[in-house]
């Protein structure tokens, strides 16, 4: 994920417009920063810088950029293809310097368009997949701008929002969308176009949306719209009532439930060009090298800490049942403290959101000194874990900045059940049920979206319950680790004392804690355990413990035996505890928010652990 931003307007705003833009979207990704400014006699200034914006200011500041014109270009980028080098950094531009551009997104087939256009002589000078962008349009530039973009789209698979503009058509850029978001902030006589509104906010509140398959073409002060094949489009401006400050967070409160909200997305991101249906099958391109070796191994053991460990807990059980292999969940502060069972035919799995927890890193470096093949599941790019790995996956999901972990973790649970599913299908997983699993895979992003319509319901359960001080979660099978996160969410956010437990062991001791003050959150969806679940729920209520439940849609008898009762659609037992976590996630959100506390930075805790 990146943040892109464009300006055509009034000559002493541009480079504040572009950098003060680059600063709201700096949240999409901070690998590195780069800005182009078109002169209007033709001459293109570019600067770039690694890391953070506040390094291209730097650079900035001792640069003779031109401060003074009226088009420009910017781009934070969060690497994906190419690692965060001045090289990869944007805005990208033609062989003849004249077409530069910034882009967001992923060109699927830049590969092919690389090779076709080097066998036309052209010359790379990065490793993105973004530069062919710049190549083609140069290749069909013939003094419009708009044409040129038009070509190149025919040619462009994937998901894209550019801006580009021409070094000989200065106060001109064009912008399209196929897939990523793009916006055009319109007030007079000046235009920003952005990634989300946080960049434009500042400038004006109206503001258009671009639909997929939509092009912007800004020319001599006035801006025209029209689909891919030039058909003029009427489009309706609408104006943000947000303010400044909450467009940072895309119009939510905090970081945090924007970050619960968009899981929809992110969980499409994570499966993205992963899943090949015909075959049952699944493809990391990040695992190829060592595919050989994956399928010669004899146990898996997966390493993480904190939300990263209860996802590999959650893995532990898709290992076993849908790969047959033995498989082992290992929490990385412990682990090289032990004499873990680890050899050369061991797959070790990471995983990290950060990419940078130290006991994680402690823990890789022993199980590869006692011989194991060890890949990650990292969401940053270029992080320590993603370079100390043989080999690994990337998450895809853009920037988490809230301390606790949401949209993390139900990546990683998706990627490790497709990991499963690789796993299983090499070892004789039949085709029925992992075309099965893929399909409700697929299915995903809509029963988060449906689930996330419960927030309104959960924000009033947490409304009744927020004071408490002491939770109960449970679950069986599949949703045990969906309790633990449950209760670990509600102790990092809303410093809510919480056991997380598998509803079975609720009767050898904690049940001496159930009273009226002990409210239970149960996860009892209609799967192969429910009857032992409902029990367990029985047991709570014979001693007039509060029971709120996470249940399967329409399930009455549940709603007739909980005091509340959170519904999630009906959906397959794999899939059921990646969803059932996000009704969690919410309740401690709501929880921490009506206790008055700090969200998106709760006391003591860190984003990223990197001490020991
Ligand atoms: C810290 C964070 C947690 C996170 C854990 C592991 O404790 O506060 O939210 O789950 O580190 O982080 P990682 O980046 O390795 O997933």
């Amino acid at each position: 994920m990146c943040g892109i931003v464009g300006y055509f307007g009034k000559d002493t705003k541009v480079l504040d417009t572009l950098v003060n833009g680059l600063k709201r979207l700096e949240y999409r990704g901070y690998d590195s920063a780069g800005i182009a400014i078109v002169a209007k006699d033709g001459q293109v200034f570019s600067k770039k810088a690694i890391g953070k914006i506040v390094e291209l200011e730097k650079e900035l500041e001792k640069s003779d950029i031109s401060k003074f014109d009226k088009v420009g270009i910017a781009h934070t980028r969060w690497a994906t293809h190419g690692s965060p080098t001045l090289d990869n950094c944007h805005p990208h531009f033609s062989q003849d310097k004249k077409i530069w551009l910034v882009h967001n997104g992923i060109i699927e087939n830049y590969k092919q368009l690389k090779k076709e256009l080097e066998s036309k002589g052209v010359q790379f000078s990065s490793d993105t997949d973004t530069e062919v962008i710049a190549h083609l349009v140069q290749s069909f530039y013939n003094g419009d701008l708009k044409k040129a973009v038009q070509k190149t789209l025919t040619k462009l698979e994937g998901a894209y929002a550019i801006v580009v503009v021409s070094a000989d058509e200065p106060g001109r850029l064009v912008a399209a969308k196929k897939g990523s978001p793009l916006v055009l902030g319109v007030s007079e006589n000046e235009y920003v176009l952005a990634s989300d509104v946080s960049a434009i906010i500042s400038q004006t509140r109206n503001v258009i949306y671009f639909e997929d398959g939509e092009l912007v073409d800004i020319k001599d002060g006035k801006y025209t719209i029209t689909n891919f094949k030039d058909a003029p489009l009427k489009k309706k401006i609408e104006v943000i009532d947000w303010d400044d400050e909450a467009a940072t967070k895309g119009g939510h409160e905090h970081f945090l439930i924007k970050e619960i909200m968009e899981q929809a997305k992110t969980m499409e991101d994570s499966c993205r060009g992963r899943i090949v249906s015909k075959s049952g099958n699944v493809r990391f391109g990040g695992l190829n090298t060592v595919k050989d070796k994956i399928a010669r191994m004899e146990r898996v053991v997966i390493l993480g800490i904190g939300t990263s460990y209860y996802s590999a807990k959650l893995a532990e059980l898709y290992f076993e049942d849908i790969a047959g292999i033995p498989a082992k969940a290992e929490m990385t502060p412990e682990f090289r403290y032990k004499n873990p069972y680890i050899d050369e035919k061991t797959w070790v799995i990471a995983v990290s959101q950060s990419g940078e927890t130290a006991d994680s890193v402690a823990a890789i470096k022993e199980a590869q000194n006692r011989g194991a093949l060890v890949t990650g599941i990292i969401n940053t790019v270029g992080s320590t874990i993603s370079r100390i790995t043989e080999a690994g996956v990337y998450n895809h999901i853009g920037p988490e900045i809230s301390v606790a972990s949401t949209k993390a973790f139900t990546s990683q649970s998706i990627i490790l059940l497709m990991h499963a599913v690789m796993l299983g299908r090499m070892r004789g997983l039949s085709l029925r049920r992992a075309k099965a699993i893929l399909e409700e895979i697929e299915n995903m992003p809509k029963l988060a979206e449906e689930t996330l319509k419960q927030n309104s319901n959960i924000e009033k359960l947490a409304e009744k319950y927020h004071k408490k001080n002491n939770l109960i979660y449970i679950g069986r099978n599949y949703n045990y680790p969906v309790a633990l996160e449950g209760a670990l969410k509600v102790k990092e956010i809303g410093y809510v004392h919480a056991e997380g437990l598998s509803g079975g062991e609720l009767k050898h001791g904690f049940i001496a804690l159930i009273d009226e003050n002990m409210p239970t959150i149960a996860v009892v969806p209609q799967d192969s355990i429910y009857e032992k679940m409902i029990s367990n729920i029985e047991e709570i209520k014979a001693r007039s413990g509060i029971v709120i439940a996470v249940a399967t849609d329409g399930d009455k008898e549940v709603a007739d035996l909980c005091d509340d009762v959170i519904y999630t659609p009906k959906m397959k037992e794999e899939i059921a505890p990646i969803i059932n976590t996000i009704p969690l996630q919410l309740f401690a959100y709501h929880v921490a928010r009506l206790r008055g506390l700090d969200v998106d930075k709760p006391r003591n805790l860190a984003k990223s652990v990197t001490v020991e």
